[in-house]
């Protein structure tokens, strides 16, 4: 086969900024993080630059000029609904599910998941010194967007004591009450990991408790970092742990410091959980290729490497089941969910 790199994404096939792929251009590359072919956050060819134009129709003129005879796209929620609406118009995709999120549907994991829970479980190692040397309430942010899987794994692997994920909305007076009652049994501290999408409770105390409606007086907001125009999805979170510690500072008394892991989290070397996957992932996608199953995503299911349809992967957002047996363990353990 002929292998054309499409560089930063769908901005590639849109400016036309490809290069061919040839064996010496990836031996060597398993070990590194992120892309060698860069990527974009921002290219929508349905809704391009500021004025999101439809640029769809030079899309599919690239693509035949470099008569390509099937694209591989690799990516998550937003990457993948790209690609099924180019299905829709007739262009033969396979896709690969890849996010740190591990959000998309239709397989137990996605590629770079793993990854990020090691950079943010080994983040939670280096923290307990500090916290325990300090007594200190430690919050550590991360990513996920708008679910919990890096913040409930990680949070696990390095044995938080709360752990607050978006499918699990939080009671501000339950965390307090396991701060007080750890500092209680002589455990002068806590670790707490939670999600950037843990939407902040904002109380109204003004209210007597009998009179606080439906939502027992709790609005909920999403905390957001910033505003990215021209992505497929503008929102960027960030910094939800900032308003939460200052509530345990208020009604605990107990010194609270929070660190905001980010970016770090989409970096370093891949685990060999992801190196697996993604040779797996990989051979997979060039079989359906081959296959012309187009409009299929290859697929780890119970460890099996499968394909779904796209489609099917991106109906819904995968959010943490609340039955899930690790939730199940680390309630089992005690550990404490702010509900
Ligand atoms: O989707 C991956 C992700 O890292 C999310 O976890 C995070 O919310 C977002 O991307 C950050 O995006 P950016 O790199 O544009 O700030």
């Amino acid at each position: 086969m002929e292998v054309i790199g499409i560089e930063d994404g769908y901005e590639g096939l849109i400016k036309n900024k490809t290069r061919k792929l040839e064996t010496k251009d990836v031996s060597g590359i398993l070990t590194l993080g992120g892309t060698i072919l860069g990527t974009s956050n921002r290219a929508n060819p349905f809704a391009y630059g500021e004025e999101k134009k439809d640029v769809s129709k030079e899309v599919f003129r690239n693509f035949r000029n470099l008569k390509l005879d099937a694209l591989v796209c690799m990516g998550g929620d937003g990457t993948l609904h790209i690609a099924h609406e180019l299905i829709q118009l007739g262009m033969p995709i396979v896709g690969i599910p890849k996010t740190i999120d591990n959000d998309v549907g239709a397989t137990d994991f996605t590629l770079g998941f793993d990854s990020a829970v090691a950079v943010a479980t080994e983040a939670i190692d280096n923290i307990h010194s500090t916290a325990e040397s300090h007594h200190r309430v430690m919050i550590i942010e991360l990513m996920g967007r708008y679910t919990g899987w890096v913040a409930l794994h990680a949070g696990v692997a390095g044995g938080g004591d709360i752990i607050l994920i978006p499918e699990i909305p939080y009671k501000i007076e339950k965390i307090c009450e396991e701060v007080k009652r750890r500092s209680k049994i002589g455990k002068r501290f806590s670790i707490m990991v939670m999600a950037e999408g843990v939407k902040f409770s904002v109380i109204d105390r003004s209210l007597p408790a009998g009179r606080r409606g439906a939502s027992g007086g709790e609005d909920r907001e999403l905390v957001v970092k910033r505003k990215v125009k021209d992505s497929t999805d503008p929102i960027r979170l960030g910094g939800v742990s900032y308003k939460i510690a200052r509530q345990i500072e208020d009604l605990t008394g107990l010194e609270t410091r929070v660190i905001i892991l980010g970016h770090l989290q989409r970096g370093g070397k891949p685990t060999d959980f992801d190196r697996i996957l993604a040779t797996q992932f990989g051979k997979k996608a060039v079989d359906l290729v081959l296959a012309e199953k187009f409009g299929e995503m290859t697929s780890l299911q119970c460890g099996e490497i499968t394909s779904v349809l796209i489609e099917s992967a991106i109906r819904n957002l995968k959010k943490v089941n609340l039955d899930s047996p690790l939730i199940e363990a680390a309630r089992g353990v005690g550990t404490c969910f702010g509900d």
